[in-house]
């Protein structure tokens, strides 16, 4: 039995923070408590700390398999180790997409070869997914379903496609209203959330043009995309029971529709990422393509809309939507460069930076640990230091500060939207069940499966 007892610290517990000491034994945490003391293990002294649960970051993108150049996950977890992120739950649009349990299967396997931290894995709902798919990968250990309302399908290449595509046969149209209407009965008799892409690709059509400049990114996906494919995908999440979960929320525009549909019932939750919270599109002379993405970091008013919604709870998870590509691609010009950015190894110290800020620090381990947790059925093992948890413990130094520098980055893109940024806190150590997992650790992560209730 290896025991881990973290002494001293500010732990942040399911009561709120407290003056207690953690103590695990073979990765779970046993007792959380003054005066605790141990002779069979590793003592932590955190005097002057935080403790914290390990963070679970819902949106990442792994690109394992299909493109190891741009991250695979061993550096994804790498990433997230060192940033005290110990659940990673990964994308569908890797390539082959995970549309299958077949495909998830291997892919839970790859990732099980390699991840450093635990991870979880989304399937893909496609315009052609049949119910039979979707109870097949949440026999597989799908967390949930996620539909790229914009994003058309090549199917020869098997892969997500930025775009919602042309008259081209080997293009399957994305995933519409119609293909969620057919699929949300299901979803929710398996208990499982179904997140959104929301764009909506009749607007995006409408606003086409091509991409010389931030201005043009901007006008190519006004926030009446997110606003309509919200709404539209809540009318029909409705009375399915369904749990619809809005991915990287960007937009005032969207949040009003969110907040529409949570007034009249819809069970809705409500992702955002820090670079929504912390940068806007003025940021971009500064910043250049490593803060392209989509959907787009906007202006002013739809930042503070988003930090407001933060405060008031109404938006309740922080994921990075963590998204690589090679610092080579990221630096053509900017109409070329693919859109997405690394974020992981960030998360935590930029939430308590906001949460400080918003003058409660103690937002931070709900925005990325409790509320997560809670949205993939983990909330009996992860999101909380609590006995019968898993042993995930960050320790953070609330004196200390990080600046975000491509040198300490773990990702194979190495420049992120947040580049230069200074954060009040540092993370010390972080504790994959019981295991030190940052700098040179040597943990392997397990996939999480969502503890099912059936409806
Ligand atoms: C993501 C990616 O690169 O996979 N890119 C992005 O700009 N956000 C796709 C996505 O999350 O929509
Ligand atoms: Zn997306």
């Amino acid at each position: 039995m290896t025991e881990l007892l973290v002494k001293g610290g500010t732990v942040y517990t399911p009561e709120g923070p407290r003056r207690v000491d953690v103590l695990a034994s073979d990765g779970v945490i046993m007792r959380v408590e003054p005066g605790l003391t141990t002779d069979a293990g590793e003592v932590v002294d955190a005097t002057g700390m935080y403790v914290l649960p390990g963070a679970v970051d819902v949106h990442v993108h792994s690109r394992d398999p299909g493109f190891p150049e741009k991250e695979d996950f061993a550096s994804l977890t790498d990433a997230a180790a060192a940033g005290g992120v110990t659940v990673v739950v990964d994308m569908p649009n890797t390539v082959p997409a995970v549309d299958s349990a077949g495909v998830l299967e291997s892919k839970a396997a790859l990732a099980h070869s390699k991840a450093r931290v635990d991870f979880g894995l989304w399937g893909l709902i496609r315009a052609s997914t049949t119910p039979e798919d979707l109870e097949e990968m949440s026999a597989a250990g799908a967390v949930g379903f996620k539909a790229y309302l914009a994003y058309s399908f090549s199917l020869s290449r098997k892969q997500v496609l930025y775009s919602p595509g042309v008259d081209d046969p080997d293009l399957e149209a994305p995933a519409d209203y119609g293909t969620l209407a057919r699929l949300a009965p299901v979803v929710a008799q398996l208990g499982l959330p179904l997140a959104i892409h929301a764009e909506d690709p009749t607007v995006l059509a409408a606003f086409r043009r091509p991409l010389l400049t931030y201005e043009d990114l901007l006008e190519s996906r006004p926030p009446e995309a997110e606003a309509v494919a919200l709404s539209a995908a809540a009318a029909v999440a409705r009375d399915t029971g369904a749990h619809l979960h809005i991915a990287h929320l960007s937009s005032a525009l969207g949040l009003r529709a969110a907040e529409d549909a949570m007034s009249i019932g819809t069970n809705l939750t409500l992702e955002t990422c820090p670079q929504f919270l912390l940068l806007t599109a003025d940021d971009f002379e500064r910043v250049g393509s490593a803060m392209k993405m989509l959907p787009p970091i906007r202006g002013a008013a739809d930042r503070d809309a988003l930090l407001d919604g933060l405060k008031r709870g109404v938006i309740s998870v922080v994921s990075t939507d963590h998204a690589p590509h090679t610092d080579e691609e990221k630096a053509q010009p900017f109409e070329h460069a693919p859109s997405g950015s690394p974020g992981v190894q960030t998360l935590y110290v930029s939430c308590l930076h906001l949460a400080k800020d918003m003058g409660d620090v103690w937002l931070a381990p709900r925005w990325v640990s409790e509320a997560p947790a809670r949205l993939i059925g983990l909330e009996q093992s992860k999101g909380a230091i609590a006995p019968g948890f898993d042993a995930d413990l960050v320790v953070v130094d609330p004196e200390a500060k990080t600046r975000v520098a491509a040198h300490e980055m773990r990702s194979r893109q190495t420049h992120s939207a947040l580049e230069d940024r200074e954060f009040d806190f540092a993370i010390k150590h972080v504790y994959l069940r019981g295991e030190a997992a940052d700098s040179g650790g040597k943990t392997r992560g397990r996939m999480v499966r969502p503890a099912l209730v059936m409806r």
